[in-house]
């Protein structure tokens, strides 16, 4: 959704029930790479629009979410599974240490895709809670990072905003399934 009541009010009680949900996503090692700015904040909704060629819907909506990745988030691997028992804990932190450690781009990827994930399971329960939503990434996620103090040691993933929608959304169609599902192979045959 691209236009929002500006007076609309989220409250924290509705961003609890809906963050709730959110963080029941999964995530790769269930490392939950996931951090949330929920910026209600005018001046900060508007300075974030700054930073996204004042795309209006960043300064309109009632929150904006920004989903943030926290890279290094493999170091959490202990506190994480330490409710699974030594056993399981002692395989599986080398494990996940020795998959992410040394290997910057998988840690960004990991960080972004879990982040993504995230985002999708916001958008789906604000729905259900009768609010609307846009995904974004046409910000520049540096200024985005100052003004929001976000360390460099997180990725900003996405912005998503959140409010009471005003418009009907857009069209916006879809390439055909018989487009982009394929059986088996890249170059097998679609669905019958
Ligand atoms: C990763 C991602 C980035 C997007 N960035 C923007 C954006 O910066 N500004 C915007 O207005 N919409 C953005 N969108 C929304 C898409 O334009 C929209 O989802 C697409 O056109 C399909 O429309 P629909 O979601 O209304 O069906 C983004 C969507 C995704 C998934």
């Amino acid at each position: 959704m691209k236009s929002y009541d500006p007076a609309h009010v989220v409250t924290d009680e509705d961003l609890k029930r809906l963050f709730e949900v959110v963080i029941r996503t999964p995530s790769s090692f269930n490392l939950q790479h996931w951090r949330f700015l929920a910026v209600r904040d005018a001046e900060l909704k508007n300075a974030i629009m700054g930073a996204a060629w004042g795309q209006k819907h960043l300064g309109e909506a009632s929150v904006d979410v920004v989903v943030c990745g926290k890279l290094g988030a493999h170091e959490d691997a202990a506190r994480i599974w330490a409710e699974a028992g030594e056993d399981v804990a002692g395989k599986m932190v080398p494990m996940i240490q020795g998959f992410y450690g040394k290997n910057a781009a998988l840690q960004r990827d990991e960080a972004i895709r879990s982040g993504s994930l995230a985002a999708m399971t916001l958008m789906l329960v604000a729905e259900d809670m009768g609010l609307s939503t846009c995904p974004m990434i046409g910000f520049d996620p540096a200024r985005v990072s100052e003004i929001l103090g976000i360390p460099s040691d997180h990725v900003p993933v996405m912005i998503v905003t959140l409010g009471k929608g005003t418009s009907a959304a857009r069209p916006s169609g879809r390439l055909p399934v018989d487009e982009v599902v394929r059986l088996d192979q890249f170059d097998g045959p679609g669905l019958a």
